[in-house]
């Protein structure tokens, strides 16, 4: 701690397009009214950072990444009475609570998303983290890529202490969106079909969303093969190669009529468009991976209106964390929601590994342990 109170904080700090991560010392602030002061255990790596990194989303540099933060809460600010210090939390979406998307149970595309989620400082233009010339944070407000984090009363979950805190970061982000799209943006019903394209981190939580679902048929597809054996292993009753597979028509030949719902995570538009053409009628695809910008589809209109099918956008899953959070860990203490074959350790100095790895496509949800 310094004269004014700040506390020492390790990050990992993000200065150039491309470029590497470097481990730096700061402080961060104490929390000011309905902030909250979290030491991170453990932070999932998702696209969303690497996003950022290829100047995917504008968020300024330089930066301190990191939006799947787990840890224990250490100070709260005047107000603040949804969590205590020594609470444990998860770290998800930032909301403004206020807005109709907010009140009517979807948070995810509250009105003041970009600016409490993206600008790179709190929304009066401070920054809760000192000690680096230009630096931004409040990336989804927390910037978890550090041991300490400074929160908010709106997106801190209490989790249970009954499970290891570690593995819980990525329930923020990656697996609330593949699961949520599955359980409560799409309704998958029991004895229903689904198929997923892309089978990675949001795709395999998309497949054991499904498995919780009931669906009868689960399909995954990717071109990475130890995806789609981990697909099978997590409840994919059918996996297919799209790279070496006609994919469409072994999803006609599986379901006979085409799928009741479908879900691209892979934002590659002739993959959508599969998404789209497999839907039997009546079907919905959903959408939710990063397109490049000014992507667009050239959708047949007649068939589509005829077979009265549905091509929706899912933001983070279409689900109010607070509920949706300690549901998916009910689940995984019953066996029922396995997220921790996806996750692999790194510790903070291995974090350019843990997102090389995670291009590369070795490791499916890298998890950041913070220095004790
Ligand atoms: N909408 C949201 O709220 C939200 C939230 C989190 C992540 N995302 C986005 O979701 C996407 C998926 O995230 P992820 O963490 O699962 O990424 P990932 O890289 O782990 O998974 C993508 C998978 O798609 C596969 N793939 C690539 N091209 C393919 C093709 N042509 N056919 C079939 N499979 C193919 C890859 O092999 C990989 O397994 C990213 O674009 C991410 O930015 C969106
Ligand atoms: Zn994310
Ligand atoms: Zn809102």
């Amino acid at each position: 701690m310094d004269g004014i109170g700040n506390m020492d904080v390790t990050a990992a700090i993000l200065s150039e397009p491309d470029g590497p991560f470097t481990i730096e010392q700061l402080t961060v602030e104490q929390p000011r009214a309905g902030e909250v002061l979290v030491r991170i255990v453990a932070a999932g790596m998702c696209h969303t950072d690497a996003a950022v990194r290829s100047r995917d989303l504008p968020t300024p540099l330089p930066v301190v990444l990191g939006h799947e933060g787990a840890g224990v809460v250490e100070a709260v600010g005047a107000g603040v009475t949804k969590v205590a210090p020594g609470d444990h939390v998860v770290i998800t979406v930032n909301s403004c609570g206020q807005c109709d998307q907010c009140l009517s149970g979807h948070p995810s595309i509250c009105d003041m998303i970009f600016p409490l989620n993206f600008a790179g400082s709190r929304l009066d233009g401070s920054h809760a983290l000192c000690g680096h010339e230009g630096l931004n944070d409040q990336f989804f407000g927390q910037s978890s890529f550090a041991t300490r984090s400074l929160a908010h009363e709106r997106n801190v979950i209490k989790v249970t202490k009954e499970v290891p805190l570690e593995l819980l970061g990525p329930l923020a982000c990656g697996i609330q969106t593949g699961a949520g799209s599955v359980i409560s943006g799409l309704r998958v019903k029991a004895g229903e079909s689904f198929v997923v394209f892309g089978s990675g981190a949001v795709g395999l939580s998309a497949v054991m969303g499904a498995h919780v679902c009931g669906a009868a048929i689960i399909i995954a597809v990717d071109i990475n093969p130890s995806r789609l054996e981990l697909a099978r292993e997590l409840g994919a009753t059918h996996v297919i190669n799209g790279r070496t597979e006609d994919v469409v028509a072994r999803i006609m030949e599986i379901t006979g009529k085409g799928i009741h719902h479908s879900l691209d995570t892979t934002g590659n538009l002739a993959v959508i468009q599969s998404a789209i053409d497999c839907l039997r009628p009546g079907g919905v695809c959903g959408i939710l991976g990063a397109s490049p910008p000014g992507a667009a589809l050239a959708l047949p209109v007649g068939p589509f209106m005829s077979m009265s099918k549905t091509l929706r956008g899912i933001v983070e899953g279409d689900v109010v964390p607070e509920i949706f959070i300690p549901q998916m860990i009910a689940l995984y203490q019953q066996g029922r929601f396995p997220f921790d074959k996806l996750i692999k350790f790194y510790e903070l100095d291995q974090i350019n590994q843990a997102l090389e790895d995670s291009e590369k496509g070795v490791t499916v949800k890298p998890v950041i342990k913070m220095p004790a």
